[in-house]
Parts: structure tokens; C-alpha cells; sequence
């Protein structure tokens, strides 16, 4: 027997064991991707799923590939070896100049020489593709292709096994009345199926902002043992415009700890991987912002603990107005509010600036879960922006979601600067890390009313800012 046929027994003699032990679905398909560059005695492989739309392929686990390689943009299944998804094998020889191939110089840098990829087929569909990269030139054989070929049946049973899991009968921990039910969508693979109905709603209100989203395209390994890896962490989103991982946290407080120590773990291990915790509890008050979801509904107490009295604001305010002018000694900025929490402190800050500065307003549409669709600008700007210092004035930063998207809005009118002014910054619930050149207040973890902030269209009139007293209700349902 050849020693070539030897190290493929042995490579699917291993896999077939783990597809049949109670490892997780992502744990056996990237033992899968480690198992099989050791056999065929090249750098990489990659396991790509199509997307819900069929238009995109998706590193779901891949193994000797850097992490830049990998967040190289999106993969077109039209571009990238596409005769895969028509179901045959594509080999290249040479990555660096072959058409075929879609982001040819960082194939360079990677050091890819020669790929081989196979069509990764679930009941005669093809679903994605299965990928080897080698640092030489590689003429692949035939037993080599078949070898390949083998693994992607293989991923294709995990795939399939995985899903009749998520589809069938629910597993006993959500059986409960209260517990989530798997939303299964278009596709029936993982990029697609939402494993909680809040993560769909999140993606929806990404959608909205109009931020790109992944639904858990990668698994980061955090432990192993001999070579075998015993952990494996899979945030929900990645979000490739902001380059940020997202993890959303439905369980309950004791597990919310162990998800932490697992954050940590990934920190360590992945120091250039950005990734954040949005917590249900967070992520409710998210919603709520909007009028949406659990607590949009909760009675509320009524006003809170004063964080800013009246006095304190004014003096911030003059003094951020002082700082304003100085900067902008000599110019004539434009003031931009967006409407409509920011007209308490635009007024004032207006008053007290010592540099002559027009002033406009725009409004955004608001999300609204039963509508999805995508923010839209419903007041534009009166004044011509072009060539002129735009000082886009805030109330309160939240996930920065909206400022980012007025941020944008702005820049496309060719402004000849754009800075942002904010009278409080909610830094812990920062998604969109926008950068602020003028901050009155950090806030807590808080839902704020008065001084032009509102709860549901009420409390703007406060001439102080205050916690919005809510009424006690489990933060955490079961989940
Ligand atoms: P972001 O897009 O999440 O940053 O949300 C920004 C907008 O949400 C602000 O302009 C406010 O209108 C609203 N908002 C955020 N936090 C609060 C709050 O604590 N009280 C009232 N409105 C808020
Ligand atoms: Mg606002």
C-alpha cells in the first residue's frame, strides 16, 4: 500500500469516528478541514457554504489559512472557481494568474500556489465547496481528487445530520414554553438558520442600517488536547464593514459567565479578532429604544435618579460651545441636528457660540420590526453642504448605528469637513465605533429621558437628564 493511501485511510478513518462521537456540528467539520491538508500534504482547507441568496460563499471552518486571508471580502460564487457550483472539480496550478482564481494577489501573499476545490453536494445540490490550497505547484491527482471528494460527502452528511437535528424535534433544554424555537429560513444550511428568534430580529435591524452581516461564518478553536480540539467558540454575526464579531447572549446569568470567560479566552488566543457581547437584556432596551419588543410594553415608575442636573448641562454645554469656537475661530460651520432628541441642546449650544454658524435639521426614518426594510432619509438637509464645516450635533450615542449612517449620508455631500459634537456618549453599547471630536457626558448602561430625550414620546421637556425608572421585570427570561 502506498504511504499516500495509507495517510488517506488514516485521515478518514479518524473523520468517520468523529462524525459518529457527540462532538458539535462545527467541531466535526472543522476537524474535517484540519484533518485533510495533513492528508494531501498541503497548507489549507477550506469548507464554503452558499449564502440563503445563493450569490456568496462563506468560510464556515477552514484550517491553515490566515485570518486576513479569510476576511479577504466576500467570496462571489460566480467569480471564485465558480464551475464548483455547477458541480465539477476545479483544479488550478498557478492562483497568482489564473482567472478563475477571485482575489489573486492576496492568494500571492498568502503564499497559495495551487487550489483544488469540489463541490460540496447535500442530496445532489450543490450547497458550496470544498477547498485545498498548497504553497507549491500541485498537479493534482485523480486519487487525490477523489480523497477530496470523499470529505466533502462527509461534511455534507454532518451538514444534513445537523440540520435534521435543528428541523426535527426540538432538543429537551427548549422544550420549555418560554424557550425559542429554531427559525429556519430560505436555505437549509447554517448561514441562514437563525438559532433565536432575536437574532433574526437583530439581523433585521442591521438590515435596516444598512450593515452588512454574516451569520456566524467562523469557528475560533479556544482549547485542545494532542492536536484534538475540545472548544470551539462561534460568534453569532460578523460584521464586515465595522470588521466586528458579534455575540448575543440569551441565556441566563450563570451562563452569561461562562460566555465572558470564553470571550476572554478568544481575546487571548485572537488578539486582532474585534469581537462584542450584546446581551438580551441589552439588546431588549435596543429594541425598546424603537418601541419594540419585551420592554417596550413595561410599565414605567416614571422618572428616576437625576444623572445631569439642569445647572450641570448648562455648563457643559457652554463649555463644549467654548471649545467649538475656538476651533472653528474664523470659519462659519454648519450646525446639523438630526431630529428630533437634539433640539434642547442644539439651541443652547447655539447660544453660546461665539462664531457665527447656520443651522439645519434632518430626520431619519425609525425602525420598525414589522416593516424591516431600510433607514431612509425622510428630511434632508436646506443648506447646501457642499464646502462647507459640518458639525453634526447629537444628543446621545448609542450603538451609533444612526450616526454612522447620517456619517455617511454627509460625507457623499462633499462637505469640506465633518466632525461630530455629542452631549452624552453611551460608550458600552457601541457597535459602529464612530469617532466623536466633541463628548459632554459618558452615561451608564442606562435608558435616559429629559432634556429632549424621550421614552415612547414622552419626558422630553425635563430641563434635566434622568434614569427612566422601569418597572422590575425579569431582565432575564428563561432562554
Ligand atoms: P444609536 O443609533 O443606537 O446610536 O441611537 C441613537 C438614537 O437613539 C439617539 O439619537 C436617540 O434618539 C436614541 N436613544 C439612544 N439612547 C437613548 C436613551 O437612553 N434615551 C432616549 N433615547 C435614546
Ligand atoms: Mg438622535
Amino acid at each position: 500500500m502506498s504511504k499516500q493511501v495509507s495517510s488517506f485511510n488514516k485521515a478518514l478513518s479518524d473523520m468517520a469516528k468523529a462524525i459518529n462521537s457527540d462532538l458539535t456540528t462545527s467541531e466535526k467539520l472543522h476537524l474535517l478541514v484540519r484533518l485533510t491538508p495533513r492528508a494531501l500534504a498541503v497548507r489549507g482547507c477550506s469548507l464554503l457554504l452558499l449564502d440563503a441568496q445563493r450569490k456568496r460563499l462563506v468560510h464556515a471552518p477552514a484550517h491553515g489559512l490566515s485570518e486576513r486571508y479569510l476576511r479577504k471580502g466576500f467570496v462571489e460564487a460566480e467569480r471564485s472557481l465558480s464551475e464548483t457550483m455547477e458541480g465539477k472539480v476545479v483544479k488550478v496550478l498557478d492562483a497568482a494568474t489564473d482567472p478563475r482564481i477571485q482575489f489573486q494577489e492576496l492568494a500571492q501573499q498568502e503564499h497559495v500556489v495551487s487550489v483544488m476545490g469540489v463541490p460540496l453536494r447535500i442530496k445532489g445540490e450543490v450547497v458550496g465547496s470544498l477547498r485545498v490550497y498548497s504553497r507549491t505547484h500541485r498537479d493534482f491527482t485523480s486519487s487525490e481528487e477523489q480523497f477530496l471528494t470523499t470529505v466533502a460527502n462527509l461534511a455534507a452528511v454532518v451538514l444534513e445530520s445537523d440540520r435534521l437535528i435543528e428541523t426535527g424535534q426540538p432538543p429537551l433544554e427548549t422544550k420549555t414554553e418560554a424557550a425559542p424555537h429554531p427559525v429556519p429560513l430560505t436555505s437549509p444550511l447554517k448561514p441562514a438558520t437563525f438559532a433565536h428568534p432575536s437574532e433574526e430580529e437583530f439581523a433585521r435591524l442591521l438590515d435596516f442600517y444598512q450593515i452588512e452581516w454574516l451569520y456566524e461564518p467562523r469557528s475560533f478553536p479556544l482549547h485542545w488536547e494532542e492536536g484534538r480540539i475540545t472548544e470551539m467558540f462561534t460568534p453569532d454575526f460578523y460584521l464586515p464593514g465595522l470588521d466586528l464579531y458579534i455575540e448575543m447572549t440569551t441565556l441566563k446569568p450563570g451562563l452569561t459567565k461562562e460566555k465572558k470567560h470564553k470571550m476572554r479566552r478568544l481575546r487571548e488566543l485572537y488578539p486582532e479578532v474585534n469581537v462584542k457581547l450584546l446581551a438580551r437584556h441589552d439588546y431588549d432596551r435596543l429594541l425598546a429604544k424603537y418601541g419594540h419588543g419585551p420592554l417596550s410594553g413595561s410599565k414605567t415608575r416614571g422618572v428616576g435618579r437625576v444623572l445631569f442636573s439642569a445647572a450641570q448641562i448648562q455648563r457643559k454645554v457652554r463649555q463644549l460651545a467654548r471649545e467649538i469656537s475656538k476651533d472653528y475661530d474664523g470659519q462659519h460651520p454648519v450646525l446639523v441636528g438630526v431630529m428630533r432628541g437634539v433640539f434642547c441642546f442644539m439651541a443652547d449650544l447655539m447660544r453660546y457660540l461665539t462664531v457665527p454658524a447656520d443651522v439645519d435639521f434632518m430626520a431619519i426614518s425609525y425602525y420598525e420590526a414589522e416593516k424591516g426594510g431600510a433607514v431612509r432619509v425622510t428630511k434632508g438637509l436646506d443648506i447646501n453642504p457642499e464646502g462647507r464645516h459640518l458639525l453634526l450635533v447629537e444628543d446621545i450615542v448609542d450603538t451609533g448605528m444612526t450616526l454612522s449612517f447620517v456619517l455617511g449620508y454627509l460625507k457623499r455631500r462633499n462637505p469640506a469637513s465633518l466632525a461630530v459634537c455629542t452631549l452624552l456618549d453611551k460608550k458600552v453599547h457601541r457597535l459602529a465605533d464612530v469617532h466623536l471630536t466633541y463628548v459632554g457626558f459618558e452615561t451608564p448602561d442606562e435608558f435616559l429621558v429629559g432634556y429632549g430625550l424621550d421614552y415612547q414620546e414622552e419626558y422630553r421637556n425635563l430641563p434635566f437628564v434622568a434614569l427612566l425608572e422601569e418597572e422590575k421585570m425579569d431582565a432575564h427570561p428563561t432562554a
